[in-house]
């Protein structure tokens, strides 16, 4: 029999069990071609289909139209801390950045190796347990792009409201949080997200850009680093993650299905209440992280008394089948990951699992 666990994995992460379903049934004869969509052609017929699919449902999910690409890459959301200033950060030119956490310094450590970079905002004061409010943001004289990380998987923060930014385009790493709540997409210039926490498995990047974007590229990108030879060849100017992209394909219908961004954003809403209103209501004995008015719906981090407490919470968690909730080691503590693919039933067990353990142990 199944073993029946919860995932609550920082990423890679839970995925729709109907879409494993999906996959385990066509395995082994894609679509009628009597082989697997793991042997077949990029370039087939068969998997053309899938490719543009889901591109198609990308866009329709972030509401933009004929104006953005959505391009499938590789190299995770770390190679575009390399790629976005390789083609944007032009000599003489200077990118800014908002600091959350670790993602967001890397990449603007990135950046740096390349060209000018400035310091928008950051709350590495206070340990980033917050967004900056929009007042603690001084944008450079005229940047060509500005940086955030809408959720920081780590700190367990998230923005709620993003910036404004008039004219600068805006760009964001979206990997813990996309299509996890309606936005304004078309306020980015470019969106981008390893696709293992939301969308998918590792090994598909997803990037969302807005074709005027592509005209402002440097010259001296190499061509498979450049944007425009994806846009241009549709992601398929060499082979792609094919695997990987007919899961987020699966993925996107599932998330239509449930009823679109509105409906997730509810569930997730329910969802992460369940354990914040655990951490609220234990009298001090769970430490949430971030402050309240940045905390995040997918990652929540919180701290227990002491380490001999936070060891056995990880211990029975694990044994009672709640896996993945040990923090990271820069935070410590705990880290509840609820992406859109935690059930409802999850959290709530895991709610009930805090309150019996701080019952037993405080
Ligand atoms: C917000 C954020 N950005 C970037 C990354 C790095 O992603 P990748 O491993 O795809 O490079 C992660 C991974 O956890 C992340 O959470």
């Amino acid at each position: 029999m199944e073993k029946k666990v919860y995932n609550f994995n920082p990423g890679p992460a839970v995925l729709p069990k109907p879409v494993l379903e999906q996959v385990q049934a066509e395995l082994l004869d894609f679509n009628g071609t009597g082989m697997s969509i793991l042997e077949i052609s990029h370039r087939s017929k068969a998997y053309e289909g899938v490719h543009m699919e889901a591109e198609a449902r990308m866009k329709k999910l972030l509401n933009l139209g004929d104006d953005y690409r959505c391009l499938f890459l590789q190299g995770g959301a770390s190679g575009q801390f390399a790629m976005i200033p390789m083609n944007f950060l032009a000599p003489g030119r200077t990118a800014d950045y908002l600091l959350t956490g670790s993602w967001s310094q890397k990449a603007y450590k990135e950046a740096a190796r390349q060209g000018n970079v400035h310091i928008a905002a950051s709350t590495e004061g206070d340990n980033f347990n917050r967004i900056p409010s929009p007042d603690e943001i001084t944008f450079s004289s005229n940047p060509v792009y500005a940086h955030l990380t809408s959720n920081n998987t780590i700190m367990g923060t998230q923005w709620q409201d993003f910036p404004e930014c008039g004219e600068i385009p805006l760009m964001a790493d979206m990997s813990s949080d996309i299509l996890s709540r309606p936005f304004a997409a078309k306020k980015f210039a470019l969106i981008y997200a390893g696709a293992q926490k939301n969308l998918g498995p590792a090994g598909v990047t997803v990037v969302v850009i807005k074709n005027s974007l592509l005209e402002q590229i440097r010259e001296d990108v190499p061509i498979i680093f450049n944007y425009k030879t994806h846009a241009d060849n549709n992601s398929l100017y060499n082979t792609p993650p094919v695997f990987a992209i007919y899961i987020v394909n699966l993925v996107l219908k599932w998330i239509e299905d449930s009823g679109g961004l509105a409906a997730i954003e509810a569930q997730n809403r329910e969802k992460a209440a369940l354990i914040y209103k655990e951490i609220d209501e234990s009298g001090g004995f769970y430490r949430g992280h971030a402050q309240k008015d940045s905390r995040s719906l997918m990652n929540i981090t919180f701290r227990l008394p002491n380490p001999d407490l936070e060891k056995k919470f990880v211990e029975e968690s694990t044994a009672n089948g709640l896996i993945g909730l040990k923090g990271h080691r820069s935070v410590g503590g705990m880290r509840a990951s609820l992406y859109n693919a935690m059930t409802l039933e999850g959290a709530k067990t895991l709610a009930a699992f805090m309150r019996e353990f701080r019952e037993k142990n405080s």
